[in-house]
Parts: structure tokens; sequence; C-alpha cells
């Protein structure tokens, strides 16, 4: 390829993004300096943070600016190095944004060993995500045999892994996903002792029925109308890590229905624990174990994943704008390039 394109921010959204938010650029492609990397995408991670970083309101980490690259994450191929930690070849992991090639300081990579997993699964269940589940989970939810933990978002990449860890750990798994085909997928095929339709008429009642012995772990990753429904089961010393909160993302408006009053008068009578985090504050920690202990269960299938693959760096846009609706089933990448 002799161009490279980038796909920069246009546009803040008032609201859910649309297509006009997005404009793609097209360049030459960029020349390393000394000690530097330049790196060609394979694989993009579409996340939903990104929705975040678009909007110029204050959040813990700062926004996109207008003309900048959308953030994002990419498994790459190293294609020229003038540094002495790579060679041409080489597979990296790297935050470049949503673009075909850039050049960065190996500092600023993390190496893809090849091999065991296929090299998507370090964007998705060995990648940021599953990090995600996995420290939510150790950290705060601390799941214990016999108790019941509910999740949101199931079918995506950090639902799906907390979900299998709750079971590795000998609880019953409420999964709570955006289809019949989703919750099919994720008792059939992962594991999970059961499943429920989010748009399921009387959400409230037909999850009750689910959790007979109430919620011990509610791992929160979608906020919205999924949490005044939840909120009544948790039982006392119910933990409630507080991952992300996907249904608020497009629309300060929803602000007003989440039950404040009644949520406090729970966490002070049932002596709950609700715990917001953000991965990166335990990566240093956690990070090498979680692959020590999450690499091995992937590679023998004992954990499974699925993903939801794109074609082009063209259709970031579109299938980012569709995975804030639920329309993706797995976790969400784009194919820029083939390896
Ligand atoms: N704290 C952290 O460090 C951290 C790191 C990574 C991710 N996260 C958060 O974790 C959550 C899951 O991330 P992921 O990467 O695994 O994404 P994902 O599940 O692949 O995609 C987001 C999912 O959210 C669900 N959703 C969309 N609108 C919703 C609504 N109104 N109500 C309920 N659910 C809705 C959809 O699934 P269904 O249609 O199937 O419900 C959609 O597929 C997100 O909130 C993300 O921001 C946090």
């Amino acid at each position: 390829m002799s161009a490279c394109s980038r796909i920069v921010l246009a546009g803040r959204p008032a609201g859910a993004p649309t297509l006009d938010n997005f404009h793609v650029e097209t360049g030459p492609i960029p020349v390393p300096a000394s000690g530097q990397l330049l790196v060609r995408t394979l694989y993009l991670s579409l996340d939903p943070y990104v929705r975040g970083r678009m909007s110029i309101a204050p959040s813990y980490a700062q926004p996109i600016a207008i003309g900048d690259p959308i953030e994002g994450e990419v498994v790459a191929e190293v294609v020229q190095s003038r540094s002495s930690e790579y060679l041409e070849g080489d597979l990296v992991r790297s935050k470049v944004g949503w673009c075909t090639h850039a050049t960065i300081r190996p500092e600023h990579a993390r190496r893809v060993q090849v091999g065991s997993v296929p090299i998507t699964a370090h964007l998705g269940v060995l990648g940021m995500p599953g990090f995600t589940a996995y420290v939510g989970m150790k950290v705060i939810g601390q799941p214990k045999p016999g108790e019941t933990v509910a999740v949101s978002a199931a079918a995506g990449p950090v639902g799906s892994l907390v979900g299998q860890l709750a079971k590795l750990a000998g609880a019953r798994v409420v999964g709570i996903a955006g289809s019949a085909a989703k919750c099919h997928f994720l008792v059939s095929a992962l594991g999970f002792d059961a499943a429920l339709d989010r748009h399921t008429e009387d959400f409230s009642r037909a999850l009750q029925d689910l959790c007979p012995e109430g919620v011990d772990i509610y791992f929160e990753n979608a906020g919205g109308a999924i949490w005044p429904a939840v909120l009544p089961l948790l039982n006392r010393y119910a933990r409630v890590p507080v991952c992300g909160l996907v249904a608020l993302y497009n629309s300060a408006q929803q602000m007003g229905r989440d039950s404040l009053s009644e949520t406090m008068l729970a966490v002070l009578r049932r002596s709950l624990l609700i715990r917001g985090f953000i991965n990166s504050e335990f990566a240093s920690e956690h990070y090498s174990q979680f692959l020590r202990e999450i690499g091995p269960l992937v590679a023998n299938g004992r954990i499974r994943y699925r993903e939801h693959i794109v074609e082009g760096l063209e259709s970031a846009p579109s299938a980012f704008i569709g995975m804030l609706e639920g329309r993706n089933f797995g976790k969400l990448l784009v194919k820029v390039a083939n390896a």
C-alpha cells in the first residue's frame, strides 16, 4: 500500500454519533525517526469508551481534539524498525488510533506473541477488555462458590469473561444481553446458568425469577434501565463493580432516571459495595498475572470468546455506531489489512 489512511474526529456528536462526526483522510505513509517503529495496522479494536472521548465533557482522560485520529488500540506489524528492540515482521499492540499506518516509540508498544491463540485475542479476551473483566472480578467482585453473579452487556468481551470467571469460581451466573441469539450463546456456548434479553417485557420480574437467591455481585457494564431492576435484588454485602455505563454514553438526558435515593438507601441498609474502576489503575499490579492465569485457559479452550469482525478501516464508524446500540455480537474488531 502506498498511502496511509486515518479516520479523524470531524465534529462532536450531540447524542448518538453519526457518520458526519468522522472523516477519512489519506496521506503519505509516515517516516519513522531514529528509535521509532513504522507499524501497519492489521486489526483495530472498537471500544465503547471512545464515545466518551468524542465529547468535550470532563472525564478521566482528555477528549480527542477535532481533526485528530479517533482513539483505538491495534494489533500491527512492524514494517520498518529504527529501534534495536523490534525487528521488521514483529507484531505489536499499540494505541495508535484509527489508522492504517503509524510511527510509534517502542515503549508505546507491547509485543504480541504469535502461536497459542489467534492474534485478534490480544485485543479482546487477552487484551484490555479481558483484563478489565479479570481485575473487576478479582479486586472488587471476588466471587465465591454458591453466590449469584449478574452481568450486563454479557455477550461482549468484558461481560462474557466476567461470567466465565464467575463460573470458574463456583458461582451461579445470569447474563443480561440484547437479543435471544446472544442469550442462547451465553448459556449454550459459555456455560452461563441463565440469560435474559434486556428488551424483555417486565424485565424486573423476569430478572427476579432468574435470581431466586438474590444477587451477590452485579457487574455493571450498562447502567440505564437495568440498574433499577437489579437494585432490589442485591443481597447484603453485595458487590457492584461499576465498569461501564454504555446506556448513558450517548445521552445525558437519561441521567434523571437512576433511582439515586433508592440506591443510597440500599447501599446503607444492605452494606453494599459499589466501586467504579478504570482497568489501567490496576495494570502494573495485575496485568502479568492476568496473562499468566487467563492465557492458558484461552489457549486450551476452557475460556471461550466470540469476535465480530468487519472488513476495512472505512467500516469503523458505522460499526462503532452500531456497537453503541448493541448491534455487535462479540468483541468488535476491524480487519484493516492481511497479516
Ligand atoms: N472500566 C474500564 O476500564 C472499562 C474497560 C473496558 C470496557 N469498559 C466498559 O465495559 C462495558 C462493556 O464493554 P465491551 O467492550 O465488552 O463492549 P460490548 O459489550 O462489546 O459492546 C457494548 C454493549 O453494550 C450493550 N448496550 C448498548 N446499549 C445498551 C443499553 N442502552 N442498555 C444496556 N446495554 C446496552 C450492547 O449489548 P447488548 O445489546 O447485548 O446488551 C453492546 O453490544 C462498556 O460499558 C465499556 O465502556 C470499561
